[in-house]
């Protein structure tokens, strides 16, 4: 399925990154060299995309689509068009897609979580385009251990289309323990615009919230919604130490830094 669209939710409070979200957007804090939202939109342009809907808070979007204006060089990214789009309330991550659902039309679309960056070289957009067909949406999954399960969504395994491609019958967010499976969605999505549809109907479910999960039960219920199964790492850029983390792995994969970077690092772990 050919894809030129990408959603990227960002919107969201980033209270476990406070202060540093008191007033800047979590998704322009700095990994590395540049916003983490930019790791994001190079990825989504790596795989042809060359329209990005960013949803942002009342105040976010402004600041972010300036930092993309067409005017400003950004090696890489001439091709692609940054749009905001606001989302009145943190209602959840569910909400926050529904809130595209004018700017992204009849169009496929990938969603990408703003929080969760690639390595550069490391592909899924393209994967999730392979094991769509026509009319159904695709979920990137990565098997868990059990402990792990409490913090994401999970899916309910279907039948095995190959051996990185599986209908699903439905899906948890936040299962714990009595988890349907190991397999936890990680932060990129393919969807046919029915979702939306789905979106629609969804409840405040765990937290409160919207969920995004509960929409990919309803269209796995429905029978059309697959898993592409991966072990690609996401970096979670939307905590402290996940935070720290992805600088460190990004720096150490940037040949610009990796050499000296690596001096300093090694230093300081002697010290
Ligand atoms: P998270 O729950 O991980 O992010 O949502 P958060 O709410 O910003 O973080 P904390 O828990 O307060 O620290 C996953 C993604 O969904 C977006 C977030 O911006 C993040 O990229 N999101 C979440 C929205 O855009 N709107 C929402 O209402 C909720």
């Amino acid at each position: 399925m050919k894809v030129d669209v990408a959603l990227v939710p960002a919107a969201g409070r980033g209270t476990r990154m406070r202060p540093a979200t008191n007033a800047i957007p979590k998704a322009l804090l700095t990994v590395v060299d540049r916003p983490s939202i930019q790791w994001v939109v190079e990825e989504a342009a790596r795989a042809g995309v060359t329209e990005v809907v960013v949803v942002v808070d009342p105040d976010g979007g402004a600041i972010i689509e300036r930092h993309f204006d067409e005017s400003r060089f950004l090696p890489g990214l001439s091709g692609v068009k940054v749009r905001a789009v606001i989302q009145e309330e943190a209602k959840g991550l569910g909400h926050a897609v529904l809130a595209g659902r004018e700017a992204i039309g009849l169009r496929p679309f990938f969603v990408m979580l703003a929080d969760d960056l690639v390595r550069p070289g490391e592909e899924l957009l393209s994967h999730l385009a392979r094991a769509a067909d026509l009319d159904t949406s695709v979920v990137y999954v990565r098997r868990l251990p059990d402990g792990m399960l409490g913090a994401k969504g999970v899916v309910v395994p279907g039948s095995g289309l190959s051996d990185s491609v599986m209908e699903i019958e439905g899906a948890v967010e936040k299962p714990g323990a009595g988890a349907p499976s190991n397999y936890a969605i990680h932060g990129r999505y393919l969807f046919v615009p029915e979702v939306f549809d789905h979106l629609t109907g969804v409840a405040p479910g765990y937290g409160g919230e919207i969920q995004l999960t509960d929409a990919v039960d309803s269209l796995a219920r429905a029978g059309r919604c697959r898993a592409y199964v991966a072990d690609v790492e996401l970096l979670d850029v939307g905590n402290p130490l996940g935070y720290l983390r992805a600088n460190t792995v990004l720096g150490l994969a940037d040949p610009a830094y990796r050499d000296a970077y690596r001096s300093i690092v090694d230093d300081l772990l002697v010290e």
